[in-house]
């Protein structure tokens, strides 16, 4: 668990709610003493607050002037955002490399992270991403601003409990994905949108038709070069074709980390070959003399934790309490998710569930505790949506959780846990016009992006679960 709470957005240290505190409370006890009693003990003791309130008026004041003298050279020299040269309109341009934890930057030479980092806003200690911490959930949360339970995407892969329809990756139908993406809004408003692979991109939905040389169809096969390239070539169209929002995805380094864990040597050559992308994508930008216009936000969806070391649950080992069929387990690991017949009492299975797994005689018991939905911790937003299943459990990082005892081979890596776990988290870095050169913020949720995006472009944000005054923490003020 971070220091900061994961449920809501942390101010920026520059902005100081309670410097002005003490003043406001001093002014108002004076006023009050001045009015109720105008004898000579109340001029002796107004002269006497008069003082004290200009000694503490100057110390405010000049405590405010250390304070902001620090925090915009800290912040490099800008104030306010810096004015467009070459491009008409603010453009930005998102990128998500998959399964980035927190710290990965640390593990090579990354001189292109590190360029948008030293002249870039970065969340210091890494961007907190939404419950569960898996690839379709918070890619998606991204763009909408919405927990799962309100973007619909509330699992990678899940059944309708009306219909039954499965939900799987692949699947486009407008019909599981709820919410409002940002390339439909900003196409709403009617600005350019393109995707060069997004989660939930190739669905239609309002008033984006996935067309043709602006939405890409998700293909693995493409090679990160090409797709640098085909954001790049967007930059040659005339100016006022150029789309406003376009996401770029990469599959590294998640694809290595399961595979090998977080700690492998292959997952550190991933980390330096995303970083040579960013190389290509940046001098493609300065050669066309637009990089200093676009707005770059750089982020993973979700970390990576190694699961080797035999860190297994197994379920069969509670058959003594209950027994719980496979045709019950829609979700097993790290998400552990049931939704047994109709008839059968929710609280019972969990209790029940609970009283083997806390018995001391299930191996790891202790590390999985089940819980009815509506009583997970609220700061999950885990509960508001019947395609959840009733029965969740949550099972401790670096665990995994298996039907029966397989023999399995084990050791590698995973993500999905709880979003409070640092190692699920990943990274955040914002560079261009809007954001300050050099400045730390603290760490905040991945809901908060939408309004982010909305603000730099300046429309109109859909309704979500970012705060509306998060843009104001993190961006510099318009000019
Ligand atoms: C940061 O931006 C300034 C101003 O454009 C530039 O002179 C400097 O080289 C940049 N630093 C890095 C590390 O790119
Ligand atoms: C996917 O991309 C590869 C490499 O560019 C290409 O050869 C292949 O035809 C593409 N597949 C589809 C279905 O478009
Ligand atoms: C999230 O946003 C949805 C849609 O606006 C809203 O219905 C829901 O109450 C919000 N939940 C939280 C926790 O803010
Ligand atoms: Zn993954």
């Amino acid at each position: 668990m971070g220091p900061d709470s994961p449920a809501k957005p942390t101010p920026a240290p520059d902005q100081e709610e309670n410097s002005s505190s003490p003043t406001t409370a001093l002014l108002s006890f004076d006023t009050d003493a001045y009015s109720s009693n105008p004898s000579h003990k109340t001029s002796i003791l107004f002269i006497s607050l008069t003082l004290i309130t200009c000694i503490a008026l100057s110390a405010a004041f000049a405590f405010a002037f250390l304070f902001f003298s620090a925090a915009s050279s800290s912040a490099g020299v800008d104030s306010t955002a810096r004015a467009l040269t070459k491009l008409k309109r603010p453009v930005v341009i998102l990128i998500s490399s998959d399964g980035f934890r927190f710290g990965y930057q640390f593990k090579t030479s990354t001189p292109n992270i590190d360029r948008l980092i030293a002249n870039g806003t970065e969340a210091e200690r890494g961007l907190i991403p939404v419950f569960p911490t898996l690839t379709f959930p918070n890619h998606y949360s991204i763009v909408t601003g919405l927990y799962p339970a309100h973007h619909g995407i509330i699992n990678n892969y899940f059944l309708d409990p009306v219909t039954g329809d499965a939900f799987t990756m692949a699947n486009h139908d407008s019909k599981w994905w709820l919410g409002e993406p940002l390339w439909e809004t900003v196409t709403n408003q009617g600005l350019g949108a393109a995707t060069v692979f997004w989660v939930g991109a190739e669905v239609k939905k309002g008033s984006w038709s996935c067309p043709v040389n602006l939405c890409h169809h998700y293909n693995q096969s493409v090679p990160f070069e090409e797709r640098v390239d085909m954001i790049l070539q967007y930059f040659d169209l005339p100016s006022e074709e150029i789309p406003v929002f376009m996401t770029l995805y990469f599959e590294d380094p998640d694809h290595q980390g399961h595979k090998v864990g977080p700690d492998d040597p292959q997952v550190t050559e991933a980390v330096a070959r995303i970083d040579s992308m960013l190389g290509k994508l940046i001098s493609g930008l300065e050669k066309r003399g637009v990089f200093e216009d676009v707005n770059i936000i750089l982020v993973g969806d979700h970390g990576m934790v190694g699961t080797c070391d035999k860190k297994l649950i197994f379920i069969e080992d509670l058959a003594p309490w209950i027994v719980i069929p496979d045709s019950w387990v829609q979700s097993r690991t790290p998400l552990l998710a049931i939704r047994p017949p109709p008839d059968i009492s929710l609280s019972e299975i969990v209790s029940k569930m609970n009283e083997g797994l806390q018995s001391g005689k299930v191996k790891n018991g202790n590390r999985l505790k089940m819980y009815v939905k509506e009583e997970l911790p609220s700061r999950l937003h885990y509960s508001a949506s019947d395609r959840i299943p009733p029965v969740i459990g949550l099972v401790e990082e670096g665990f995994k959780v298996e039907m029966k005892n397989s023999k399995r081979q084990e050791c590698g890596g995973a993500h999905g846990y709880d979003n409070s776990v640092f190692s699920m988290r990943t990274i955040f870095i914002g560079h261009g016009p809007q954001f300050a050169r050099g400045r730390k913020v603290p760490s905040f949720e991945n809901v908060q992006i939408y309004n982010l995006v909305t603000s730099i472009l300046n429309i109109k944000p859909a309704p979500n679960n970012g705060s509306a005054s998060f843009p104001q923490s993190i961006l510099l003020p318009s000019s």
